[in-house]
C-alpha cells in the first residue's frame, strides 16, 4: 500500500497533482539513483557509533573531541584515496552544489582580490544548475561566463574548447558525466587544453565519481566536486578537491574549520558516512561497474521494442553505467512515471531538481530536442543493489503499459 502524491510546475507556478490513491504492489523497485541511493547497510553502521556515543565536536581537546577527530581523519583519507589525492587537498561540505559553489566562487573571489586579468569561466550548457546558476551570480559580481554548445549526444568537442579557450580564462567548468543523459565527457583531454591555456580545469563529478574512473592528477583536475548521497552516504554531505596551491577563498565565514575554507562544525556522521561509502565503492568498483552495464544494455535493448521509443544521449559506451535515458513519441513523461510509480517502479521524468517540472529540460534542448520531445522523457538510473529481477519486472511492466 501506498500514498503518492506529487507537486508539478506548470506556467511558472506548482501546482499539486492528486494521485493520492491506494495502490496495490507485487513489488517496489527503485530505479531512480541518479537523483538519489539508498544508504548501504555497511555506511550506516560505520554512522551510528557518531550518532549515540561518539558525538563530540572535532574541535574539542577531550577525549570525545578526538574520537570526532579520528573519524574525520580516517574519512578524508578515505575520499582521498578514491580520488589519488592528499587527504589535505578535501574540503567537506554539506553536497554537491556547495561544493560546486565554493569552486568557481571561492576561486573567482580570490582570484579578483589578487587583481587577476582572468575574469572568465567557460562551461558547457548542460552542466547541473549548482555551476550554472555559481557562473549567473559570478556573472553579477563582474565575471564573463562563456557557455559552450555540445553535441546530441551531449560531448563537448576539445577542439572547441580549445577556441574558446583564451588567457583571458580563470576556470573551465566542464562535468565528468551529466546527470540527465549520462555523458561522460573526455575530461583529461579537456583539462589539457584548459590547461594549455593557463586555466584551472573544475569537474562536476557528482554523477560520474564511483561510477567511473577518476584519477585527479592523472585526468588533470584541478577542483572536483562530489555528493555523498549518490553514492550510497547520507544526503547533506559532499567533498570538495582543491589541488595544492590553487588559489580559492572561503565562500562563507565562522570558526574556521576545514583549513579555513568551510567555516561550520563538522558534520561528523555525514563526513564518516561519505567516506565508508568512497572506500566500499573503490573497493567493488569494477564488478559494480561491470553489472550495471549489463543491467542498462539490457534495459536499452527491452525498451527498443517499444513503440515509438527512442534512447536519448549517447549511443556508445562513453555513457555512465548506471544510466539509461528514453522519450516516447506523443506521451507524456511525468505520465509514465505515473503510472510506473503505481505499479512498484520509481524513475524520473528528468532529472531530480525539475522532477515535477513539465518545462522542457534545459539539457535536453541543448541536445537538439524540440519541446515535445523533451517532456516525454523517462530516466532509468541504476545503483549496484539493483538486479536482473528488477529489469524483467521493469520490462513486464512497460511491456504491458498503455503508453
Ligand atoms: C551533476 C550534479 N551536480 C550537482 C548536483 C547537486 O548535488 P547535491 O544534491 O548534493 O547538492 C547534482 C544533484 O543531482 C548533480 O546531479
Amino acid at each position: 500500500m501506498l500514498r503518492n502524491s506529487l507537486f508539478y510546475k506548470c506556467k511558472g507556478f506548482y501546482r499539486h497533482f492528486d494521485i493520492t490513491q491506494t495502490v496495490k504492489m507485487s513489488r517496489k523497485v527503485y530505479f531512480d539513483n541518479s537523483a538519489t541511493t539508498m544508504v548501504a547497510p555497511e555506511v550506516l553502521e560505520a554512522m551510528l557509533p557518531f550518532l549515540k556515543n561518539e558525538y563530540g565536536n572535532p574541535s574539542s581537546v577531550h577525549f570525545m573531541g578526538d574520537a570526532a577527530a579520528k573519524g574525520l581523519r580516517l574519512a578524508r583519507k578515505q575520499v582521498a584515496d578514491s580520488l589519488g589525492c592528499l587527504p589535505s587537498e578535501i574540503t567537506f561540505t554539506s553536497g554537491g552544489t556547495e561544493s560546486d559553489n565554493m569552486a568557481l566562487i571561492g576561486v573567482m573571489t580570490s582570484l579578483m582580490r589578487g587583481g587577476s586579468d582572468r575574469k572568465r569561466i567557460v562551461t558547457t550548457a548542460i552542466e547541473h544548475e549548482a555551476v550554472l546558476e555559481a557562473c549567473e551570480e559570478l556573472r553579477r559580481r563582474g565575471c564573463e561566463i562563456t557557455v559552450l554548445p555540445v553535441d546530441k549526444e551531449g560531448y563537448l568537442d576539445p577542439s572547441a574548447l580549445d577556441d574558446a579557450v583564451s588567457e583571458d580564462v580563470a576556470i573551465v567548468s566542464v562535468m565528468a558525466a551529466n546527470n540527465v543523459v549520462g555523458t561522460i565527457e573526455d575530461i583529461s583531454e579537456l583539462s589539457k587544453v584548459a590547461h594549455e591555456h593557463g586555466a584551472l580545469f573544475h569537474t562536476d563529478a557528482v554523477q560520474g565519481y564511483t561510477k567511473m574512473k577518476i584519477d585527479v592528477k592523472k585526468d588533470g583536475i584541478d577542483l572536483l566536486a562530489l555528493s555523498g548521497h549518490k553514492i550510497h552516504a547520507p544526503k547533506g554531505i559532499g567533498a570538495l578537491f582543491v589541488r595544492t596551491n590553487v588559489p580559492i577563498s572561503p565562500i562563507n565565514y565562522g570558526g574556521g574549520q576545514e583549513r579555513g575554507l568551510r567555516s561550520s562544525t563538522e558534520n561528523v556522521p555525514g563526513i564518516v558516512g561519505l567516506g565508508k561509502a568512497a572506500e566500499l565503492a573503490m573497493s567493488t568498483m569494477d564488478d559494480d561497474i561491470r553489472m550495471m552495464t549489463k543491467l542498462r544494455d539490457e534495459i536499452i535493448d527491452d525498451m527498443s521494442y517499444i513503440r515509438g521509443a527512442h534512447l536519448n544521449g549517447p549511443t556508445g559506451d562513453r555513457r555512465l553505467c548506471n544510466n539509461t535515458h528514453f522519450r516516447f513519441d506523443g506521451v507524456k513523461g511525468l505520465d509514465t512515471v505515473i503510472k510506473l510509480s503505481k505499479l512498484g517502479i520509481a524513475a524520473s521524468a528528468a532529472s531530480a531538481c525539475s522532477a515535477g517540472s513539465t518545462e522542457p529540460s534545459y539539457v535536453l534542448m541543448a541536445l537538439g530536442l524540440t519541446p515535445e520531445q523533451c517532456v516525454s522523457a523517462l530516466r532509468i538510473s541504476l545503483s549496484r543493489y539493483n538486479t536482473e529481477d528488477d529489469v524483467a519486472y521493469l520490462k513486464e511492466v512497460m511491456s504491458g503499459l498503455e503508453l
